[in-house]
């Protein structure tokens, strides 16, 4: 079946387009939760619909199943990255294509542009933050982890080179900046994301970044370079007072 793509609507009077952005959904095989009026009010309050990962909770196809389904009630683009949950069982292909079959564009180090809108997206890493960073150094095992937190910013620097909207936004799991983690306890921060993200989207203009996994962290914040930052896992609380962020760029 060929996959089925919601059209993008045009940009509003003023030009801008209206982004509702969500992470950490964790659909559960057996959950009685069903994101499908949610899905709904969305659709009605904004242009497209980001989701920023972790949208199983134990990466099983199942629950990839159940979150395309809900996803029927959602008339708007939608635009995604998985987050680690989503590759705990070893079925990320499998997850990654039902999500495709049902219209997601699921970013993977990749751009897409929506209504004017580059969007990039990539999942991101562990690895702390700022000069606490960790290092290469030492055992094989650090070496692997680093080299994958290296890989991940510049999987996401080859993506942005992709874009030639002039508006940009970044989808990540995992965070760029510890503003936007805090509220989490501080021995688990280099668990929550790298500054190496950060790093890289400062070397480029960008409208504002979306990340998640961090779910008792802060909604806001910024790079060093002044890029807006949204924490918008489900479970912060934010402006709109819903479940979802509202951005509009
Ligand atoms: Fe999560
Ligand atoms: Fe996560």
């Amino acid at each position: 079946m060929a996959e089925q793509r919601k059209t993008a609507r045009k940009a509003n009077g003023n030009g801008k387009v209206k982004i509702a952005a969500m992470g950490d959904l964790h659909i559960q095989e057996d959950a009685q939760t069903s994101y499908r009026d949610l899905f709904g009010e969305i659709s009605r309050e904004a242009d497209v619909l980001v989701l920023t990962g972790d949208l199983t909770n134990l990466g099983k196809p199942k629950e990839a199943e159940l979150l395309a389904e809900d996803l029927r009630a959602c008339s708007i683009p939608v635009v995604a990255v998985l987050g680690n949950h989503d590759y705990e069982s070893g079925c990320v292909d499998q997850i990654a294509a039902t999500l495709r079959q049902a219209g997601v564009y699921l970013l993977d180090g990749q751009a897409t542009e929506l209504m004017e809108v580059g969007f990039v997206g990539v999942k991101g890493f562990v690895g702390g933050f700022g000069p606490r960073m960790l290092g290469s150094f030492g055992e094989p095992a650090i070496k692997a982890m680093v080299a994958e937190s290296v890989n991940e910013a510049m999987r996401l620097e080859n993506a942005m080179r992709q874009v030639r909207a002039k508006r940009t936004l970044v989808v990540l799991h995992y965070a760029p900046i510890p503003e936007t983690v805090t509220g989490e306890p501080p021995e688990i921060f280099p668990f929550l994301g790298s500054s190496r993200l950060a790093e890289t989207i400062d070397r480029f203009k960008v409208s504002a970044v979306v990340h998640g996994h961090a779910h008792r962290g802060t909604f806001e914040g910024q790079t060093p370079g002044g890029a807006k930052v949204y924490n918008v896992a489900m479970h912060i609380t934010k402006p709109t007072g819903r479940p979802y962020a509202l951005l509009e760029i």
